[in-house]
């Protein structure tokens, strides 16, 4: 991707969908959503990436139960803009979470393609329990179905960018989520 400059970068940001201050009062809700579920039970956080970095550093500062927090990166394989169906493990989770109480957290589902492997993945490994937080849901985009515990915004079949989401590896530190102008 090439840029003429900072003004060409920033024009291709066509409107906010989320704000700051919405993202930050979700994330709050999630994190009570979070301890009132395990109740000062440990968990292990899972940071599917790299789109959900933003939003995990976000999370583990609005939940009080003890928690650790690992990372897994999976891509799916896109063909023009069509997902080939194929997700791939590029990095696996460094420990065994066979003892523990998981919580994968996700920045985005769309076909649903990656969370319905990853989920699978990690239940043969036998976690005390396992569950599903996503910051954003495009229900209307699903392939496989697949329902995430908890999501904090739905949203329609926009392609989004911020808050950790990319359009080729772009705009990840834009601090709120907004709707790329294709
Ligand atoms: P799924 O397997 O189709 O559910 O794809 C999920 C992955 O596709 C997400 O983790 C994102 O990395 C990417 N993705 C899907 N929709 C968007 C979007 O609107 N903006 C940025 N990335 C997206
Ligand atoms: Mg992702």
């Amino acid at each position: 991707m090439e840029f003429s400059s900072a003004a060409d970068y920033m024009s291709r940001i066509k409107r906010t969908v989320i704000t700051e201050e919405e993202i930050k009062q979700k994330t709050a809700e999630a994190g009570r959503f979070i301890d009132s579920i395990y109740d000062g039970k440990p968990i292990v956080l899972v940071s599917i990436l790299k789109g959900s970095f933003v939003f995990l550093a976000d999370l583990i500062r609005a939940v009080s139960v003890p928690c650790e927090t690992a990372f897994m990166a999976a891509k799916s394989y896109y063909e023009g803009t069509q997902s080939s169906g194929v997700v791939k493990i590029t990095m696996d989770l460094d420990r065994d979470i066979s003892d523990c109480h998981v919580v994968i957290v996700e920045d985005i589902i769309d076909t649903g393609r990656t969370l319905n492997d990853v989920v699978k993945l990690l239940k043969a490994r036998r976690p005390l329990s396992l569950r599903v937080i996503t910051l954003l849901d495009k229900p209307s985009r699903r392939v496989v179905p697949f329902e995430a515990d908890y999501s904090l915004f739905t949203i329609p079949d926009l392609f989004v960018i911020g808050y950790g989401l990319d359009y080729g590896e772009y705009y990840r530190n834009l601090p709120y989520i907004a709707e790329y102008a294709e």
